[in-house]
């Protein structure tokens, strides 16, 4: 069955717009029309199939549009205008609108394009085998106020079971800008590293992503390093982070960030895009501490947290200074994993340059890989 289409409009002039809401009043029932919206970075999160733009000043509109094709390429523009002008809308076309139409001469082609252009969708969409839908890729961050709590082991190795395990396309962004770490458990070298996508990030795209991203060999998990590089980390800034994790939706189903502990504008901005945030804890007061520290902290900072943030417990093992049942008592959210301590083999694997997992089905996994096949099962469930 085909889903519903989404249609945006954005148009300045009240009059302009109340015509056309009447004209999308009439459309097939599997549109859904948005709101006129005046804000389009709110139009731009919802990621309309369609868009309407009226506007009379066509040098705005241009702009308009090839910023919302950035950052939502698959978004069909249609621009709207009382007066007809050839360069303006020549100039429209190659930016990369659809069409245009000079109204109301033009309404009933209009008509006809929306609805032709509805059906289309969902042919393309019929024809799509791959279950996951695009453009909706999730974005999973691993994120712990305390350092050393295993928040890179574990997204690297979460990342690389949930490629292995699943047909769904994983990027890991490793956005410790100044460290790194991610290619350390994947026995990955960096060649490239995602300050690459710089010089792009107005216009990235999944063809960018894949030239700069890294494949680990034996799941083919895609990785965009980290500069480690403290003086390329500072040109990288908030906006340079959520055009990467929009662009990255479009290309991905999966989208898992490693975090530095530290709190900053990328760190924010990350998980302010995530759809889940995993925040790791090990059983000892210092994680306990560290993470009602942060948890006033996202408070304050108007980070929403409720359904978003589940616990990783790490580390456990018999010499645990604290129990679960301490962690559940003082912390509200829910734990979504517990997992061993495993130094011996989480130590041989980063000897030896290896990642935990390399291959599907694995008959002789270690503990720690084995309770994370585990729970990448539960998760993609
Ligand atoms: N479950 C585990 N068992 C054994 N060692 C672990 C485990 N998780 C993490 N480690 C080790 O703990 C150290 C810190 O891990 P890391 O992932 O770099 O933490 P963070 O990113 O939170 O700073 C590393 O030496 C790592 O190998
Ligand atoms: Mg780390």
């Amino acid at each position: 069955m085909a889903t519903m289409k989404t249609i945006a409009l954005l148009a300045a002039d009240t009059e302009l717009a109340q015509s056309l809401e009447q004209l999308l009043e009439g459309l097939p029932e599997e549109t859904r029309f948005q709101h006129a919206q005046e804000d389009l970075r709110e139009i731009q999160r919802n990621q309309p199939d369609i868009l309407i733009l009226g506007s009379a000043h066509h040098e705005t509109a241009i702009e308009t549009v090839q910023q919302f094709l950035t950052l939502n390429p698959s978004t069909v523009i249609f621009y709207v205008s009382e007066r007809s002008d050839f360069y303006g809308m020549r100039e429209m076309m190659r930016v990369g609108a659809a069409d245009y139409f000079v109204l109301p001469d033009e309404y009933p082609l209009l008509e006809s394009a929306l609805e032709k252009t509805v059906r289309l969708l969902n042919q393309q969409e019929q024809a799509a085998v791959p279950s996951f839908k695009k453009g909706r890729g999730k974005v999973l961050a691993f994120y712990s106020g305390k350092g050393g709590s295993g928040t890179t082991l574990l997204a690297a190795s979460f990342a690389q079971t949930l490629r292995l395990e699943s047909t769904a396309r994983v990027l890991l962004i490793d956005l410790n800008m100044q460290y790194g770490g991610a290619e350390y458990y994947l026995g990955l070298e960096s060649v490239r590293s995602l300050a690459d996508l710089q010089p792009v990030i107005e216009e990235v795209n999944e063809g960018h992503l894949r030239n700069v991203a890294q494949t680990e060999k034996y799941s083919g998990l895609e990785v965009l390093l980290s500069p480690r590089d403290a003086e390329m980390a500072e040109q990288l800034n908030d906006e340079f982070v959520a055009k990467l994790l929009r662009a990255s939706r479009l290309s991905y189903d999966y989208i898992i960030l490693d975090l530095p502990s530290n709190m900053n504008a990328i760190n924010l901005a990350a998980l302010e895009e995530a759809d889940r945030i995993y925040y790791v804890m090990n059983l000892d007061t210092p994680s306990l501490r560290t993470y009602k520290s942060v948890e006033s902290l996202f408070l304050r900072l108007n980070l929403h947290l409720e359904d978003r943030l589940e616990i990783l417990i790490n580390k456990k093992s018999r010499e645990n200074e604290i129990t679960i049942q301490d962690i559940k008592s003082l912390v509200e959210q829910p734990i979504s994993v517990e997992l061993i301590r495993d130094e011996r083999n989480v130590q041989k694997a980063v000897n030896m340059g290896e990642p935990l997992r390399k291959e599907v089905n694995e008959k002789k996994l270690v503990p720690l890989a084995r309770e994370i096949r585990k729970w990448v099962a539960a998760v993609i469930e």
